[in-house]
């Protein structure tokens, strides 16, 4: 009989030491505690969104590592990670911190994220899972509903919103492919890529132009169609499009509607779209990645109206849902389009197995439990909790466009429909274009270099644009007026210093 290999004595002991297991438990408390207090402790110092640090303040101290030598513990490691990240880390929660599309996170989503490190069920199989599997499948079903897409719907968490756009696109190409070989009988995929379009509102995410290159599209397969003043697509723009790619012989495989553009916030007309998408058996999908929490909102739920008529629908949590990253959806309208990310494995996922498996509609095999963040959040503050915070920072950006918009100094480009401003300083005296632009360039530099305020920056038609993205429910009016009064005073320095 052959004996079992016993690992040496030193391998067991460090697994017994550092693995989670019933005896490390009160080990693991200790860890858990120290985290949390590191984290505590840097809330109680951070005084701004960032310190400024440059990449060069900070490389020096992170290759002076030397990863082949451990510290005494995780003791040890930590105040390593406190003085390498965390002292110089982008806090999302500080009022300064106007960049991106990050949010300030919420704290039952953080408990139920631990608990999802800690057991590490992964989602692919029941096997692997269990209840974490009827959680997610719940939860979907609860989002489907808000979105009103019928009882036919289903969807899954994924890793974000771009992951969501290209599992989207995949279902669509698949789909058209299909339809196009009811008169293409046989057709293989390649013989049928060069003719799938994909339209899009020239402000559109770019994900969507990295699906179209992931599906072998290329992205010239993307037409983008023009916006309005608002941002939002032009109807008779796709439909002139639409037309067009009909004439050429081309199949217009999907319309992507933005529910909430990554610079502007700006809601593409839906219901327009939807009905251009029926009339020409074009796959609609809704990127809501950023308007996504608009599905919450106790007064702002029919920005989305349209939405119910999507084939799928992007929405990221950890956008407009307070969450920790990641945490996105695919929601489909009909559960049976997932079938073309479907493979069986005879060792994980069978044909034949009875249980839920969640990997059939994933382009993920281990998969990350980050349902449970947003069904602890649930669970805590209410699907109008969470909306009222929506609310708040859509009120936030409402209430300050007006402020840019009478200002002799600033320029705004659009009435929000979200929480994003987009407005460029203007000097009194004339300047041409491209100085202005650095004008606006240095201004956000120059914040960022103290780390006061890290505002965001963009280029609209051209020109260079500072960006405000609110996604924080407690900053104030007060605090945005004093960050535009900030953005002057250092406009005013950069010309004196011209
Ligand atoms: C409209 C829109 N779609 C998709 C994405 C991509 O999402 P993620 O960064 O989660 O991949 C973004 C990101 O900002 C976005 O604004």
């Amino acid at each position: 009989m052959t004996t079992l290999h016993t690992p040496p004595r030193t391998a067991r002991d460090t697994a017994e030491q550092h693995l989670l297991t019933a005896r490390s438990r009160e080990a693991y408390r200790a860890g858990m505690a120290a985290a949390t207090g590191l984290v505590a402790d840097q809330l109680a110092a951070v005084d701004r969104p960032h310190t400024g640090a440059r990449p060069a303040d900070l490389t020096r101290a992170v290759a002076a590592v030397d990863l082949d030598t451990p510290l005494p513990g995780t003791a040890a490691a930590l105040e390593e990670l406190a003085q390498l990240w965390l002292r110089d880390a982008v806090w999302f929660h500080d009022p300064g911190y106007l960049a991106h599309l990050n949010c300030p996170v919420v704290l039952p989503a953080l408990a139920a994220d631990a608990l999802a490190s800690a057991v590490n069920s992964s989602l692919d199989t029941w096997d692997q899972s269990a209840g974490a599997t009827l959680l997610e499948q719940r939860l979907v079903r609860w989002l489907a509903d808000r979105a009103g897409l019928g009882a036919a719907a289903d969807g899954v968490f994924t890793s974000g919103g771009t992951q969501s756009n290209l599992q989207a696109l995949l279902l669509a190409r698949d789909e058209a492919c299909a339809r196009l070989r009811r008169t293409r009988p046989g057709a293989r995929l390649p013989e049928l890529l060069g003719d799938l379009r994909v339209l899009v509102s020239d402000v559109g995410h770019f994900s969507v132009v990295t699906a179209a290159r992931l599906l072998g599209l290329g992205e010239d397969a993307v037409v983008a169609v023009p916006t309005d003043h608002g941002r939002r697509m032009r109807v008779d723009a796709l439909d002139a499009a639409l037309a067009d790619l009909r004439e050429q012989g081309l199949e217009p495989m999907a319309v992507v509607g933005t529910a909430g553009t990554t610079d502007f916030g700006s809601i593409d007309p839906l219901p327009a779209l939807a009905d251009l998408c029926a009339e020409h058996g074009a796959w609609f999908h809704v990127d809501a990645a950023y308007g996504g929490g608009l599905l919450v909102s106790p007064t702002r739920r029919h920005l989305l109206a349209g939405v119910e008529r999507a084939d799928s629908v992007t929405v990221d949590p950890h956008k407009t849902f307070f969450q920790p990253v990641a945490c996105s959806v695919l929601l489909v309208r009909e559960a049976a389009t997932l079938r073309h990310v479907t493979h069986h494995a005879e060792y994980l996922n069978p044909a034949s197995a009875p249980e839920p498996n969640q990997v059939d509609k994933s382009l993920q095999t281990t998969r990350r439990f980050d349902a449970v963040k947003l069904w602890t959040t649930l669970r805590v503050l209410g699907a109008d909790g969470i909306g009222a915070m929506v609310d708040r920072v859509v009120d936030l950006a409402a209430e300050t466009w007006p402020l840019l918009d009478v200002h002799p100094r600033f320029d705004v480009v659009v009435r929000p429909e979200l929480s994003t401003l987009v407005f460029r300083y203007v000097p009194e005296q004339r300047m041409a274009d491209a100085e202005v632009d650095e004008l606006n360039r240095a201004v956000r530099r120059s914040l960022a270099a103290d780390g006061e305020v890290v505002l965001g920056g963009t280029t609209v038609d051209g020109r260079a644009f500072l960006k405000t993205t609110l996604l924080n429910p407690t900053t104030t009016g007060d605090q945005l007026v004093a960050v535009l009064g900030l953005v002057i005073r250092h406009a005013e320095a950069w010309l004196a210093a011209r």
